[in-house]
């Protein structure tokens, strides 16, 4: 998410808006800027890369007012550069915005045609222009922000100044957070408390479809009617380092429970309104992996485990053979590859060397390389034939979460598109995975609103030496990601199995000390998994089981079962790994563990 700070008061906007940015650079920035109204027009300086190059540059080329915006970015249309950078300045406004504007082509390509021209890559530089236009027509600030948003559609926290209005800020809320914040004669508008803590404690957050009006002595906000509103104002005790974790206790945990919105945000214009059509950028269109004869996937760690669930995908609903691997192997197995083939690069950072070194590789093989990454225009996606991006925002916990289900996501949306495009998915089976996806925020919440008891269970099992994690089909990825995150962060062994494999040796394991974690909702092999759990039962083992809401059998076997809510088949892994994220989150955390930075790791991993 990208960092947002407005300001208009008493003092100089400048010092204040460089502070507040400074404070939410923990969350990763691509580059930044800052726009003042300063003597009936507007100043603004950008930068690309660290907060430090805009400030040397605000050093040597000054600007100065008591009203003013400024902005953290994180890219997510437009490579990360100065001109990408925000705020974007037309006629007489500048803005800063986070979210994505799900209509900006249609409208770029309007406004090009009424004679605008474009000097970033970007959806928000349009609003910029819009607001322009409908003041040219209202010569009234707030009512040009207004009518400019009436026309876009999408998510935005947007905050706006006017060389014409320098005592005002106007700010706008749809599905991106933007809080309002007082002090004495001076207001603020930020996506985050962190950033003006100094400064106040009491905050008015906004709700989707208001719009305010910001004056040093005053706030006024209106809702999607155009109505006066009041919404309550909260005083928040936190200090800066709660704050950052916006009262979390960890990024973690803050980054387990976003990932509800952050499925919404992938989903955000990407399922067209025939609720059956997807929409990807052209250039991976212009890839026509829908030819390929097989797919080669590729990935390390976590995003491994989600190539691996993405394969289960591809080969139902696209009919294509997949094939999955760890990086680091496939580079040396002297794989064959030919240009008739898809290659899929998985990294959430984009920076991974082994992943890296395996597109080198699939370029030198002339196979059409695709990246599903989370950090724009990182390493793997430029040398990519297109990518797909996860759009996540920052992850900061080093273990990986919501990097993994908004890579699921991604995956499963590329599978259906494929499968529509080669008729190998039927229509109705088509609507029906996509609905799926458009409830999963829904489900997700219910899910995480059904993990209170996962404390209660962590607590059981902190003395415990070894796991066992089982599951079937996409769901055993799931049980290898389970394990992986216990062993991350809680430094205990974990192993993972596919379930029916479980006779054929780890067997022999099952006693009363070794807790097998079973993956075990209602689908086609719940029967099977369930025999499975019969037999870790007879030798006296504890079963601790993810299940479907009013499952019985399996649960009356279980220490401990955790529900998901009934659901399709083909969102089961994103609902179940929810769980398992939780429960080495919890034992880690009641261990004294470094929840955030386990030892030994790093978030990315740019050496062989
Ligand atoms: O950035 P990448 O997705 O390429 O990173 C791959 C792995 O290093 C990463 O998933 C790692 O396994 C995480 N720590 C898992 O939580």
């Amino acid at each position: 998410m990208c960092g947002i700070i407005g300001y208009t008061g008493y003092r100089e906007a400048v010092p204040i808006i460089q502070t507040g940015l400074g404070r939410l650079a923990y969350r990763g920035y691509d580059s930044a800027g800052i726009a003042v109204c300063a003597n009936g027009e507007i100043a603004c300086r950008r930068a690309h890369g660290k907060l430090e190059n805009l400030i040397d540059k605000m050093a040597r080329d000054p600007i100065a007012g008591s009203t003013g915006i400024g902005h953290t970015r994180w890219a997510t249309h437009g490579r990360p550069s100065e001109s990408n950078a925000h705020p974007h300045c037309y006629g007489r406004f500048a803005i800063v915005h986070n979210g994505i504007i799900e209509n900006f082509m249609q409208l770029r390509a309007e406004l090009k045609e009424r004679g605008h021209v474009f000097s970033s890559e970007t959806d928000t530089e349009i609003i910029a222009h819009l607001i322009q236009e409908e003041y040219d027509k209202k010569r009234d600030f707030i009512t040009a922000v207004r009518c400019a948003l009436h026309l876009v559609r999408g998510s935005y926290a947007l905050v706006v100044i006017c060389a014409d209005a320098p005592e005002q800020i106007v700010a706008a809320r749809n599905q991106s957070p933007l809080i309002l914040a007082k002090g004495e004669n001076e207001t603020f508008a930020t996506s985050d408390i962190t950033a003006v803590l100094a400064y106040t404690r009491q905050f008015t957050f906004l709700e989707d479809g208001d719009i305010a009006l910001l004056t040093p002595n005053e706030i006024a906000i209106y809702d999607a009617h155009n109505r006066p509103v009041q919404r309550p104002t909260k005083t928040v005790q936190w200090d800066v380092a709660a704050a950052e974790k916006q009262g979390y206790p960890h990024y973690m945990l803050k980054e387990i429970e976003e990932q509800p919105q952050k499925i919404t945000d992938t989903l955000r214009g990407r399922i067209l309104e025939d609720e059956v059509s997807i929409n990807l950028d052209d250039a991976i269109d212009e890839l026509h992996l829908e030819n390929a004869s097989s797919i080669q996937i590729v990935a390390c760690g976590t995003s491994y485990h989600a190539g691996l669930v993405a394969k289960f995908y591809f080969e139902k609903f696209a009919r294509i053979p997949t094939r999955v691997d760890v990086a680091s192997e496939y580079r040396y197995a002297d794989p064959i590859l030919s240009p008739c083939d898809a290659f899929i690069a998985i990294s959430q950072s984009g920076e991974t060397a082994d992943t890296y070194a395996c597109v080198k590789l699939a370029r030198r093989a002339g196979a059409k390389i695709l990246a599903i990454c989370n950090v724009i225009d990182s390493t793997i996606p430029r040398a990519s034939d297109a990518t797909f991006y996860t759009r996540a925002d920052p992850e900061i916990g080093v273990a990986s979460t919501k990097a993994f289900t908004t890579q699921l996501v991604s995956l499963l949306l590329l599978a259906i598109h494929l499968g529509r495009t080669r008729a190998t998915l039927p229509e109705d089976e088509a609507r029906r995975a996509l609905h799926a996806l458009r409830t999963l925020p829904k489900l997700m919440e219910d899910t995480l609103a059904r993990a209170q008891d996962i404390p209660k269970a962590a607590q059981k099992l902190l003395r415990a030496n070894s796991f066992l994690y089982l599951g079937r089909n996409t769901l055993y990825p799931i049980a290898s990601e389970g394990a992986l995150k216990l062993k991350e962060l809680t430094y205990i062994h974990a192993e993972a199995y596919p379930a029916g494999e479980m006779k054929h040796g780890p067997i022999a394991l099952i006693d009363d000390r070794l807790p097998v974690i079973v993956i075990a909702p209602q689908n086609a092999t719940y029967e099977k998994t369930l025999s499975n759990l019969q037999e870790v039962k007879a030798r006296g083992g504890r079963i601790f089981s993810i299940v479907s809401q009013g499952d019985d059998a399996v649960a009356r076997i279980s220490e401990h079962a955790f529900t998901i809510p009934t659901c399709d088949e083909t969102v089961q892994p994103l609902l179940c790994v929810l769980h398992l994220q939780l429960l080495a989150y919890h034992i880690a955390n009641m261990l004294g563990n470094d929840v955030d930075q386990p030892r030994n790791l790093a978030k990315s991993v740019t050496v062989e």
